[in-house]
């Protein structure tokens, strides 16, 4: 698809993949949480029914995992309800609809899932963002949602900033070594969703590639760090343990080591 000549909305703009979305979509019209709340449903409707864009992008959500299992609420309306608001105003204009969901619809029981594997989440984002893929899919035909996890770019928090801030505070770093998954740098996900507009609709696992530990992960970004059992370390909403999105639609993205190495390369400039 030729970008130059598509309609592009991003909603969400200002988030962490948001804003690596806005780099491979410069000519996209670019909203953020301020400019439209994708959970009223009069502004999401009016707003497609002016711009009448070809493809509509939604990188726009609430991605506190722990926060979503105080804030229930907040986190089904704007995971589940609000990108069925969009849904509708897609189906209505005849846009295209992208959107971002999440690893954490799976439960951890199996080693990895594919594309058509059931779905079973355990913790309140899960669900919610669970609940906008079947409000999408229950609504329009022609969508693409990508499945994606344990995200980290240049804008936002992230893992990696949270351990590089506090191996300068701590003597070690204790970070979990019994959940698995592939962290993915937004910014490849980004160029990869130029690629996955032009394919059929359906849902895309979409991640960088090579499956470690948060363990693993932190040792690749700081030294002082050692491993421990989440029984060590509870949180408030539950993790699957293993979440690695297996991808069989799609040619494979590069390694999380060398996009890490990238990342941590960019954010010094
Ligand atoms: N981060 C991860 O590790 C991860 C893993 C798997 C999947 N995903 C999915 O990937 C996508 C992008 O995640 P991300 O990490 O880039 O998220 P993010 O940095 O938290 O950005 C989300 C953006 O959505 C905005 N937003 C929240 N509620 C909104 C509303 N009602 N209307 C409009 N905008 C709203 C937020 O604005 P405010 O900050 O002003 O509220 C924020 O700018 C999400 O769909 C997420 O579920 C993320």
């Amino acid at each position: 698809m030729v970008v130059g000549e598509i309609k592009t909305i991003i909603f969400g703009a200002n988030g962490m993949l948001g804003n690596d979305l806005c780099k491979f979509f410069p000519d996209s019209i670019k909203f953020g949480h301020k400019d439209v709340d994708i959970t009223d449903l009069d502004k999401v409707t009016d707003t497609l029914a002016e711009i009448r864009p070809d493809v509509v992008i939604n990188a726009a959500a609430y991605t506190n995992v722990d926060g979503c299992e105080d804030e229930q609420e907040i986190a089904f309306v704007t995971n589940g309800e609000g990108p069925g608001y969009l849904a509708k105003a897609c189906a209505e204009s005849g846009a295209v609809l992208v959107h971002y969901s999440t690893d954490y619809v799976f439960d951890g029981s199996k080693k990895e899932y594919f594309e058509s594997d059931t779905t079973n989440p355990i913790n309140i984002y899960g669900k919610s963002k669970l609940l906008g893929e079947k409000r999408i899919s229950d609504q329009m035909e022609d969508f693409r949602i990508i499945r994606t996890s344990w995200l980290f770019g240049l804008k936002g928090n992230n893992f990696v900033n949270t351990m590089l801030e506090l191996s300068g505070k701590m003597e070690t770093v204790k970070v979990v070594n019994d959940q698995f998954s592939k962290p993915t740098y937004t910014s490849d996900l980004a160029c990869k969703t130029l690629e996955i507009i032009d394919k059929v609709p359906g849902i895309y696992h979409i991640t960088n590639e090579g499956v470690c530990s948060w363990y693993e992960f932190s040792s690749a970004i700081i030294d002082n760090v050692s491993p421990c059992s989440s029984a060590e370390f509870p949180r408030k909403a539950r993790r699957p343990k293993y979440s690695i999105l297996a991808n069989s639609k799609t040619s494979p993205m590069r390694h999380w080591k060398e996009a890490l190495r990238d990342y941590l390369e960019e954010r010094k400039i």
